[in-house]
């Protein structure tokens, strides 16, 4: 009997997520014979049984395609907000799992979708998943598609930034994506030849980038770039967050969790548009007119680059092998130089962070760039 794939997307969006359903979707069709359905929306069309079949033609001419064909989410099946209210529908995932008498789900999608993903096949269904996210943050995987597209955008981006700071003598701050990991700042920190790189792994101090820069003007060097990841914390901010990640650590009630738990999101709610301040702090502290920029979704729209078309097609067609010989339970991992299947319950839950003895921090340093600490 041919087997019966369902594919959905979920989470933020990203260049390769079409590459991705191609490559599955070709590869299971063509090459192992299955029927393959899309749902829409992510774990909602899952609920909400909306469907697309991914038959040749609805998979043809998408490779360079940004987005995805299936529409994508944020919902979570355990917690989705219907109508203003928030429900656990797993059971009704379940009942669209069965009606189409799907011999597995594969989801797409970042840390999230992980570990929604791992919840599902707690309840009974055959999981398979592939890794996507511009943050590059996935445990367990040493790249997510996505994230090559991102780096170009935000290199090119800092790029041009260098010439019009040149033309003003100004320092430039640009905000890139990154929430709690800093791959993305780095990388394009370092391919772009930033002066000062801040991530959410190391905490800066606004007087140790505000001398950084003084000593670039003393050089004789008349402009900077500055370039921070959205989650990079000050050193007061990161205190602050580590008070109140042991406070939700320490809650000895369900109450006192639960508060913890909203401080907490209140903080990352108000950290929205630190940047903002960080800029005009910084030009006060460093005597210097600064501009402020901010790449935010520019960085997941449009084509994706060579290199995430092939790896999001590798990917893909590597899923439908896996279909093929019945592996469930697991994400399909770049580990070295080849896919491996890791198992969910060991990937949902921790952050891919960049460690603090990362080469690449390392090697910013040797060539002058200040990391704000
Ligand atoms: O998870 C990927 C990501 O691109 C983060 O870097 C970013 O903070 C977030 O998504 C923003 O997502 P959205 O605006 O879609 O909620």
């Amino acid at each position: 009997m041919a087997q019966h794939i369902g594919i959905l997307t979920s989470g933020g969006d990203c260049p390769g997520l079409n590459a991705a359903i191609r490559g599955l979707g070709k590869a299971a069709c063509d090459h192992y014979g299955m029927r393959v359905i899309g749902f829409l929306n992510g774990f909602r069309g899952l609920a909400q049984d909306q469907t697309v079949e991914l038959d040749d033609a609805r998979l043809s001419g998408i490779l360079t395609d940004g987005g995805t064909i299936l529409g994508t989410s944020r919902d979570k099946p355990h917690r989705m907000n219907l109508g203003g209210k928030e429900l656990d529908m797993t059971d009704a995932i379940l009942a669209t799992y069965h009606r189409h008498q799907l011999d597995a789900l594969v989801c797409i999608g970042g840390g999230g979708t992980q570990k929604n993903a791992l919840r599902l096949a707690q309840a009974g269904m055959n999981v398979v998943t592939l890794p996507k996210t511009i943050d590059n943050d996935i445990w367990m995987t040493e790249r997510s598609f996505g994230f090559d597209t991102a780096l170009q955008i935000a290199t090119e981006a800092i790029d041009r930034l260098h010439s019009t700071a040149t033309s003003h003598e100004r320092i430039i701050v640009v905000e890139v994506m990154g929430h709690r990991a800093g791959w993305l700042a780095l990388e394009a920190g370092i391919a772009g030849g930033a002066d000062v790189i801040l991530l959410p792994e190391i905490p800066y101090d606004v007087t140790q980038i505000a001398c950084a820069i003084r000593r670039r003007t003393q050089s004789g060097k008349r402009f900077s770039i500055v370039v921070v990841a959205e989650g990079a914390l000050s050193q007061d901010d990161a205190r602050e967050v580590a008070g109140l990640v042991q406070a939700r650590d320490d809650a000895d009630s369900k109450t006192s969790r639960s508060g913890a738990k909203e401080s907490l999101r209140r903080f990352h709610d108000e950290h929205v548009g630190h940047t903002i301040r960080l800029t005009q702090a910084l030009e006060k502290l460093a005597g210097q007119e600064t501009r402020l920029t901010i790449l935010g979704h520019l960085q997941r729209g449009g084509t994706p680059t060579a290199s995430d078309r092939v790896f999001a097609t590798w990917l893909g067609t590597e899923c439908a092998q896996v279909l093929e010989e019945k592996h469930y339970g697991v994400m399909l991992a770049l580990q070295g130089s080849g896919l491996q299947l890791v198992p969910l319950a060991e990937v949902a839950g921790p952050i891919r962070q960049v460690p603090l003895d990362h080469p690449l921090i390392a090697s910013g340093r040797r060539v002058g760039t200040s990391f704000g600490d």
